[in-house]
């Protein structure tokens, strides 16, 4: 086998919890041992010192700074992922009568879907279900009378990417899990935006939720104390007790990735690192990417090989190339590459250069 790039540091493809900075490991390993010279550790911090609170000040700080967020919208460091999210959207904007408009273009908007319909009426207003989520429905209507559209900005499993904001006067909700602060979007035109840390934010245990405030407020069932966003925003995302170090991996990699250059330059960086991959897989017979090409997500880039003797080979050699998290979603099947933000372009190189070493032998 051949072993191209690998230096003994891991290429991470993973789908999330993935790739962090390396500055990022460093100094979160620092903080666990002394966070800035307290002579405590970060984990064992109370969340009410101010040692935290101005954790959480310049986190939320830098969200709004890159996300160039108006004073309309709040930042939110909530627990329970985005799946939670599925439901306390739902449950805060959705009354029983009334009817939301969602896409169902892979496997997380369909559960978004289901959970949506146990508060309210759902119009499914588009699908690519007929051709198993292979690409983004377009040209379909949203009703104006619908309270609200939702979709997935960036289909992680199934390897597809709206890429424009679907025109409509009704309040746009997205989860943007895996592609958020990725790419330039006018992020003021969501009423609702919620995301996951592990892909591009930080680390596991929090998700972001960006909402505007003149949408709350207005269903007529009684929220749990801990499911109301004004309860949240009231408390500066301390409610209760939050996920103290995943807040701090979170404002760490915030402030790595204006040190970077911002969002502009993540997008810069990872439309090279796409282009890279697609193009290799575009060349290669032996590779078959699965989605249509205008859809293709830059985040999660996902093909598979018809002869599964051959599959496996390709596997191994990305193994013994240092390559880690490149298999696809078991209902995928094939392969996955995620080039989240932190991924370097150095191990987007070391995988085409591998699939083209791999093409010459076997294709
Ligand atoms: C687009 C998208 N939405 C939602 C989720 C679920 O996130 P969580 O595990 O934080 O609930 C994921 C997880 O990978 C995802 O990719």
């Amino acid at each position: 086998m051949t072993t191209l790039h690998y230096t003994g540091v891991a290429h991470n493809f993973n789908s999330g919890p993935s790739v962090l900075p390396r500055e990022v490991f460093e100094q979160a390993s620092q903080a666990i041992l002394d966070f800035n010279n307290s002579g405590l550790s970060i984990l064992e911090i109370g969340h009410r010192t101010s040692l935290f609170q101005e954790v959480m000040d310049e986190a939320v700080a830098l969200l709004k700074e890159l996300m160039k967020l108006d004073n309309e919208h709040e930042v939110l460091f909530l627990h329970g992922g985005a799946s939670t999210q599925f439901f306390q959207i739902p449950m805060n904007l959705l009354d029983e009568k009334e009817t939301a408009a969602y896409m169902d273009c892979g496997t997380w908007g369909t559960k978004a879907i289901k959970e949506a319909k146990l508060f309210g009426n759902v119009d499914v207003v588009a699908s690519s279900k007929d051709k198993s989520y292979t690409y983004i429905p377009k040209g379909f209507t949203i009703p104006s009378s619908a309270k609200y559209f939702h979709y997935t900005s960036n289909n992680t499993i199934e390897g597809t990417q709206m890429h424009a904001i679907p025109e409509t006067n009704v309040p746009l909700v997205a989860d943007m899990s895996s592609d958020i602060l990725s790419t330039s979007v006018d992020f003021n035109r969501f009423s609702l935006i919620y995301a996951g840390a592990q892909k591009n934010i930080g680390a596991a245990g929090v998700n972001v939720v960006v909402v505007k405030k003149d949408i709350l407020g207005k269903v007529s069932r009684k929220l749990p104390t801990m499911m109301d966003y004004r309860n949240h925003i009231e408390n500066g995302s301390m409610l209760n007790t939050p996920p103290v170090f995943a807040v701090y991996v979170c404002m760490l990699t915030l402030r790595w990735l204006k040190q970077q250059g911002g969002i502009p330059e993540m997008e810069r960086l990872n439309e090279a690192k796409a282009k890279l991959l697609y193009a290799t897989l575009d060349s290669l017979p032996v590779f078959r990417p699965k989605v249509a090409k205008e859809d293709r997500s830059k985040m999660n880039v996902v093909w598979v090989m018809d002869d599964v003797e051959l599959e496996k080979k390709f596997l191994a050699e990305c193994k013994n190339n240092g390559m880690v998290g490149i298999k696809g979603h078991r209902t995928v099947g094939g392969f996955r590459a995620s080039l989240y933000n932190a991924l370097p372009i150095e191990s987007a190189i070391a995988l085409s250069d591998v699939m083209k070493d791999f093409a010459r032998k076997h294709g």
